[in-house]
């Protein structure tokens, strides 16, 4: 009999996770679904009052805040980045400010953090890195030009670094979900727009914060340790057609 066996609970029992943009939506739902598995959990977000204070677009606020999670936790197991904001407009109108400010949350932040928490994982020879992508990761989305942009990096960055740093232990994923009921969603896709939207979604509807949750917990468990490099798309079959 084979010595391999898969945990079918996914526990994460005294692992460390720091969740990027953890102090609401997504990441908050998937700090609460890790730590329900037994994971230890170091919020970093913008929001005032978050446990590590991080703006993930400034290196210097990210080794610091990575420090900092470092010193309090003695290590990362699991880095989640789920820090993003969206800009809409038509492409043609889009202003730079608002191009550059989504490019430097959700890609550049995206990439500092993988970077910083990257190396301590290569040094320990292991963790598990997740980074929220999106729908607007695979397709066009009409008002979304700099926001698809930065998910398509999000994608691109995630298999190159599940390239390079697989072979020392660190495995990197990516989740693209459809729109999720957070505020970010509203702000998105409330009004009329949305109801179009889910009219093409042959679930027929949006999804829920602990739906993409559970599939961190997979992703971070030592069950999907052949996982890697997978952009996980969560999005009722938005993107199937
Ligand atoms: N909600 C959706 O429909 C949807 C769909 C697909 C992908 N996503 C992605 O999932 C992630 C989470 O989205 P959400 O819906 O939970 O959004 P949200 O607005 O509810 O939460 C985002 C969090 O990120 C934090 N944040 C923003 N800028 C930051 C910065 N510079 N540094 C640190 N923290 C920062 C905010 O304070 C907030 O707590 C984002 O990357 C988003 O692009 C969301």
């Amino acid at each position: 009999m084979s010595e391999h066996a898969v945990d079918l609970d996914f526990r994460l029992d005294d692992r460390v996770a720091l969740v990027t943009g953890g102090a609401s939506g997504i990441g908050a739902a998937i700090g609460e679904a890790l730590a329900a598995k037994g994971a230890r959990i170091a919020v970093a977000d913008l929001a005032e009052g978050s446990e590590f204070p991080c703006n993930v677009g400034d290196p210097d606020s990210v080794s610091r805040t990575v420090g900092a999670v470092v010193e309090a936790h003695g290590r990362i197991d699991i880095l989640v980045n789920s820090a993003g904001i969206v800009r809409l407009g038509a492409a043609e109108e889009l202003s730079v400010s608002d191009w550059e400010a989504t490019i430097a949350v959700n890609l550049t932040g995206t990439f500092l953090m993988c970077q910083a928490v990257g190396a301590h994982m290569l040094a320990a020879g292991r963790g598990v890195i997740i980074n929220m992508a999106s729908q607007a990761g695979t397709v066009a989305l009409d008002a979304h030009v700099a926001y698809c942009a930065s998910k398509f990096g999000v994608v691109g960055v995630s298999k190159v670094l599940a390239a390079e740093w697989a072979g020392r232990g660190v495995r990197v994923n990516s989740i693209s979900p459809t729109v999720v009921l957070t505020e970010l969603g509203h702000q998105a896709w409330d009004g009329p727009k949305g109801d179009a939207l889910k009219k093409l979604i042959p679930t027929g509807r949006f999804a829920y914060p602990d739906e993409i949750a559970a599939a961190a917990v997979y992703l971070a468990s030592d069950a999907a340790g052949m996982v890697n490099g997978a952009d996980l798309i969560i999005d009722g079959g938005y993107t199937i057609k």
